[in-house]
């Protein structure tokens, strides 16, 4: 039985704010890094952990973006851009593109077919084209049809609770005395972007 009580959307009272962000903290994620170029080739990006898939028939993924962003315009005008998934040695590179410093970009991507910026050791990475373009809120859902996709291996970068955080092993009942074990990185053998 469902022990929650029902609550009609025509009668709920607004809810607190700091309630609502502090429910979403409670939702584990990865985190991926978007890019894109602009007309004049010049490349933006940003982090996102609001990444999601949304149809296998055909290959559709959404990310939400801040309409605040200084990047927005380019986003929501684009007709490409490349998600990559990161690992969790990532983290510093997360950090840059949170960050408003003007060149996040350095030696660590790679462009594709696109021009599109990817990490090269990336978990996975997407290239996308944009199918839709989705006014929500104070946020734009972006949903990309997915044209291309490169796997990696390795540890994900896990973000919970507004913190990055370490994805350890599952104990089995044989070692439930000893500590978790961390994950091991793995080498990422990176093959060509059309290969
Ligand atoms: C872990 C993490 C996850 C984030 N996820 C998102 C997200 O899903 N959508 C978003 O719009 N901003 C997200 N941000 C914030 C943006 O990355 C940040 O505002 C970025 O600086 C925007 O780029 P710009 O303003 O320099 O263009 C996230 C930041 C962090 C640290």
């Amino acid at each position: 039985m469902n022990t929650m009580n029902a609550v009609r959307p025509t009668t709920a009272q607004p809810i607190d704010p700091m309630e609502f962000r502090e429910a979403m903290t409670r939702f584990a994620s990865g985190i991926t890094i978007v890019t894109t170029a602009d007309g004049r080739g010049r490349r933006h990006g940003f982090t996102a952990t609001a990444f999601s898939s949304v149809s296998a028939t055909p290959p559709l993924v959404l990310v939400c973006l801040d309409k605040s962003a200084r990047c927005h315009p380019e986003f929501v005008t684009a007709t490409e851009y490349a998600i990559s998934i990161l690992r969790s040695e990532h983290w510093g590179i997360a950090k840059r593109f949170a960050s408003k410093i003007d060149d996040k970009f350095t030696d660590d991507f790679v462009g594709d077919e696109y021009g599109l910026a990817h990490l090269p050791d990336a978990l996975a990475s997407l290239s996308c084209v944009t199918e839709q373009v989705i006014d929500a809120g104070d946020h734009t859902i972006l949903i990309g049809k997915v044209v291309s996709v490169r796997l990696g291996d390795g540890v994900p970068a896990v973000f919970f609770g507004r913190k990055p955080r370490e994805l350890r092993e599952e104990q089995d009942q044989s070692s439930l005395s000893s500590p978790a074990k961390p994950l091991q990185p793995v080498e990422v053998a990176f093959g060509p972007s059309n290969p």
